[in-house]
């Protein structure tokens, strides 16, 4: 898989850093309380693992999926609920955890979803923060790295649904998409 990267963006060990800064972050910000802290799928799982054995508080763990149509007509995607939690977030401390915010509009209809829902407090932890792509408003309260406007892959984040298990973040060569 290495030879299909262009450039490595964020190492092995620099991604493991950030874990345990965003993981302490995160500790304290919760401290007393019992979050739900919902990844979703399927990017977020690796650095979901990695934050959450970073923080040493209580917390309750949950997935959501949910994908987002860009359809050609349309300049702006839609998101639609593929498979929702198990756990009753009302009146909750939820925590989102998203691999990447490009757009927004994932993360908005996320946070639209669980304010309906009568959360307590939403709060949001993304791994990567792509802030060039921003159609809609959506902020995130920790962060681990940003990102320029190129697709990345790797550590969770795919193309095509491989890559997903590169050790580190990076961008793709042209030649990968142009092949398929
Ligand atoms: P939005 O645009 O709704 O996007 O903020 C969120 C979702 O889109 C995917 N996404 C990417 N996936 N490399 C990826 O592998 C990227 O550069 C990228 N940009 C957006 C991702 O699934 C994210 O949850
Ligand atoms: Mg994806």
């Amino acid at each position: 898989m290495d030879n299909d990267i262009l450039k490595v963006l964020y190492s092995q060990n620099e991604i493991k850093e950030a874990c345990e800064r965003l993981g302490k972050q995160i500790q304290k910000e919760y401290e007393g309380k019992t979050p739900v802290v919902i990844g979703v799928l399927k990017g977020a799982v690796f650095f979901m693992a990695d934050i959450v054995r970073a923080a040493d508080t209580y917390m309750q763990m949950d997935f959501i999926d949910v994908s987002s149509y860009h359809g050609g007509t349309k300049s702006s995607g839609e998101v639609e609920l593929v498979t929702d939690i198990t756990l009753d977030a009302a009146g909750r401390d939820v925590l989102i955890i998203e691999d990447i915010v490009d757009t927004g509009q994932t993360l908005k209809f996320l946070m639209d979803t669980f304010a309906n829902r009568g959360a307590n407090s939403i709060k949001v932890c993304t791994l990567l923060d792509k802030p060039a792509g921003r159609l809609v408003e959506a902020n995130s309260d920790f962060i681990g790295f940003e990102v320029p406007n190129e697709f990345v892959v790797g550590y969770g984040l795919d193309y095509d649904e491989k890559y997903r298990n590169l050790p580190y973040i990076g961008v793709l060569k042209p030649k990968i998409y142009s092949h398929n």
